[in-house]
């Protein structure tokens, strides 16, 4: 049974990056045969866009090293885009040669993040984005952008939203598609969020980016859907964390998402149970269980 709300949207994008952000933080290397089950499983469950790893250099984020291995065990499905991580153009050759067709960059609003993530000021990582994504528009990718450290960061405090809106409005200038809103240590709440959309003058081109670590992250969604986005990331089971951020905890878990918009009459595509056995299943790999309410609610049964 559902119960709908006024003012919410009929369908919502879940952008998967449970593969990515999921895992990257995970300090023990996950067998890449395991990961891509992983991502199997996950377009099985319904998704059609799984992040599935990151081209960034192997010795800042080892666990996703086997990039290229991974991309090369994908049993790619019809319908289902499989982006991924990029900072640089030595991260773009790389995803090139493998056939990639849709990259994401990610920038940050804050000058210590840009440092910590990025060895970059946040001035001179538009140096390093704009070579980027000029040449994967000449060769027909799409490119997301994502901002990290949008509500907070753990250096510097608050971030002002004018900060936010000026990197954002930038890397929208440069030819992304969309651009993701990142709450990478999870300090944001709901009425910052309608804030930050509406300082960006609404919700075209936007979608929201939440890491639950202060539990806020539904009723961060629910701001944002409120103020007219539809693409929302989240990371099944709920895993995940930034490796440059400490107190970034995991993402929005998808199944989390999926039962409130089940319960709003919103339509996804996901299969529930399916998100819940994979959490399941990848939670006996990782030795520990799904940080996931609605995982350890349903999988008790
Ligand atoms: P750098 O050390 O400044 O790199 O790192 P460089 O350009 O000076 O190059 C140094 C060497 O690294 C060179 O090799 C390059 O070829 C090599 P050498 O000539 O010395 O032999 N190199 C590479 N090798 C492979 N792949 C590459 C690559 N790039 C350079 N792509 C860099 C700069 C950006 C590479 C580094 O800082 C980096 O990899 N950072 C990634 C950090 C990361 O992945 N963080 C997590 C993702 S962001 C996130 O989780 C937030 C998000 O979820 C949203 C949110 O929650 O807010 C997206
Ligand atoms: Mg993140």
């Amino acid at each position: 049974m559902a119960y709908r709300m006024e003012g919410l949207p009929e369908r919502v994008t879940v952008y998967e990056v449970g593969p990515r952000d999921g895992l990257q933080n995970e300090s023990a290397i996950v067998p890449v045969e395991v990961k891509a089950e992983f991502v199997d499983r996950l377009a099985d469950a319904g998704h059609t866009v799984v992040e599935a790893t990151s081209f960034v250099h192997p010795k800042w984020v080892p666990q996703l090293a086997d990039a290229a291995e991974l991309l090369g065990r994908l049993d790619r499905r019809p319908g289902v885009r499989y982006p991924v991580l990029v900072p640089n153009e030595r991260g773009l050759d790389r995803a090139l040669e493998l056939g990639v067709t849709e990259i994401a960059i990610f920038a940050s609003a804050t000058e210590t993040f840009a440092a910590k993530n990025l060895n970059r000021t946040l001035e001179s990582q538009f140096d390093m984005f704009e070579p980027v994504v000029a040449r994967a528009l000449e060769h027909g990718l799409d490119v997301r952008a994502y901002v990290s450290m949008c509500f907070g960061d753990p250096w510097e405090g608050p971030t002002p939203i004018e900060q936010v809106v000026a990197v954002g409005e930038r890397l929208l200038g440069l030819g992304c598609y969309q651009l993701s809103l990142g709450d990478t240590i999870g300090v944001g709440t709901p009425g910052h969020v309608t804030a930050l959309i509406g300082a960006f003058g609404g919700p075209d081109r936007l979608a929201v980016h939440f890491h639950d670590t202060y539990g806020q992250a539904l009723g961060n969604t629910l701001a944002a859907l409120k103020a007219g986005v539809t693409t929302v990331d989240a990371s099944t089971g709920g895993i995940g964390g930034c490796p440059y951020a400490e107190s970034a905890t995991g993402n929005l878990a998808t199944e989390d998402l999926v039962w409130m918009l089940r319960g709003l009459g919103i339509e996804t595509g996901l299969d529930l149970d399916k998100l819940v056995s994979t959490s399941t299943w990848l939670a006996e790999r990782l030795g520990r269980p799904s940080p996931s309410r609605v995982v350890q609610a349903l999988a008790k049964g």
